[in-house]
């Protein structure tokens, strides 16, 4: 990445920070990397039901990144959706799920990313059809959909279990392509990870609770050897959007973060398919 010197070493925290990066799945939304865009500085285009937006620059860029971002503006970003300007953002960046990180992840995350290679390059604008164009109109949304406040342990499961529960709900974010939505755009809790189809696209993120018509078949090492290696335990790999999650993502995390993840899967309970079958020819 850093070409051909040899890197400075990087401070414990920013490498922790790489490691909170690579399961917060920041890479796939910020890199247009079809396109062949910097690391970081601005992403493919995201389509949603409400128009087409483009993630930042979070590049160091002093002008176009946020490389004069202080730890506290990051903070209220990330865990409140605001920028520092005051703007709301939009919920396709999900600080809904990041909102639930802990305070030292989301410092190393920023350690990490003050140590990437800033890119001076404007970010996108998003092209957003009136309401939405609206950024007000996040504001009432935000009171229906968004629980302020970290993730919580619950004492009543062991270690492994809560920490897969913390990587899927806060920082991987499983359950914002996994869970169907509103019309809104707001996650159906009641159906939470019983699949969705993917806006604007034919692919589907399936069911991942156990149920028959979800991961039921899939033991606990079919579900971590689909997150190290997108292998699927019928054959097959893991493409559309999840071959990147698991590019960028799951096949960085350890083992032990893999298998937190699968036990927290296996434990939901088990939701009948949310996905309608496509109707018509494909
Ligand atoms: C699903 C796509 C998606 C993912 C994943 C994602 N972001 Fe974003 N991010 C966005 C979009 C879109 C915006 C712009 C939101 C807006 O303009 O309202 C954004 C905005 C931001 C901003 C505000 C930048 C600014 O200039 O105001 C920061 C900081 C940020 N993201 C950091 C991150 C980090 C760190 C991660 C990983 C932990 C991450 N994002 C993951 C889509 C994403
Ligand atoms: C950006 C959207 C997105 C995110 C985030 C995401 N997934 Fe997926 N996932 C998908 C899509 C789309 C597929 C279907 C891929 C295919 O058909 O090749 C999928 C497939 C899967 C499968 C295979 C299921 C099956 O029945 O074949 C598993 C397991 C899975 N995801 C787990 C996860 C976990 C765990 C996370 C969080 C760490 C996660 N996904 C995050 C979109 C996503």
């Amino acid at each position: 990445m850093v070409g051909a010197w040899p890197a400075l070493a990087e401070s414990p925290a920013a490498e922790r920070g790489r490691y909170v990066f690579a399961a917060g799945g920041c890479h796939a939304c910020h890199t247009d990397e079809a396109g062949g865009g910097r690391p970081l500085a601005g992403g493919p285009e995201l389509t949603t039901p409400f128009g087409k937006f483009f993630a930042p620059n979070i590049t160091p860029d002093p002008a176009y990144g946020i490389g004069r971002w202080s730890d506290a503006q990051f903070l209220r970003a990330m865990r409140e959706g605001i920028a520092p300007d005051g703007r709301l953002y939009y919920p396709v960046f999900p600080y809904t799920a990041y909102a639930k990180a802990s305070e030292r992840d989301l410092l190393d995350l920023k350690a990490y990313l003050s140590s990437v290679q800033a890119v001076s390059q404007p970010s996108r604008p998003h092209q957003v059809a009136f309401p939405f164009s609206i950024r007000l109109l996040v504001g009432p949304w935000r009171l229906l959909n968004f629980e302020r406040g970290a993730w919580r342990l619950d004492p009543a499961r062991d270690a492994v279990w809560n920490r897969g529960s913390y990587l899927v709900k806060a920082l991987s974010h499983c359950g914002e392509c996994h869970t169907p939505r509103d019309s809104l755009g707001s996650l159906d809790r009641g159906r939470w990870m019983a699949g969705a189809r993917m806006p604007g696209r034919r692919s589907v993120a399936p069911n991942l609770t156990p149920d028959a018509s979800g991961l039921a078949d899939w033991s606990e090492a079919d579900i971590v050897a689909a997150l190290a290696f997108g292998t699927l335990p019928q054959g097959g790999v893991l493409g559309e959007e999840m071959g990147e999650v698991v590019r960028h993502g799951t096949s960085k995390l350890t083992h032990d973060d893999r298998r937190a993840i699968a036990v927290y899967l296996k434990s939901l309970p088990p939701r009948l398919n949310a996905v309608a079958p496509m109707t018509g020819a494909r």
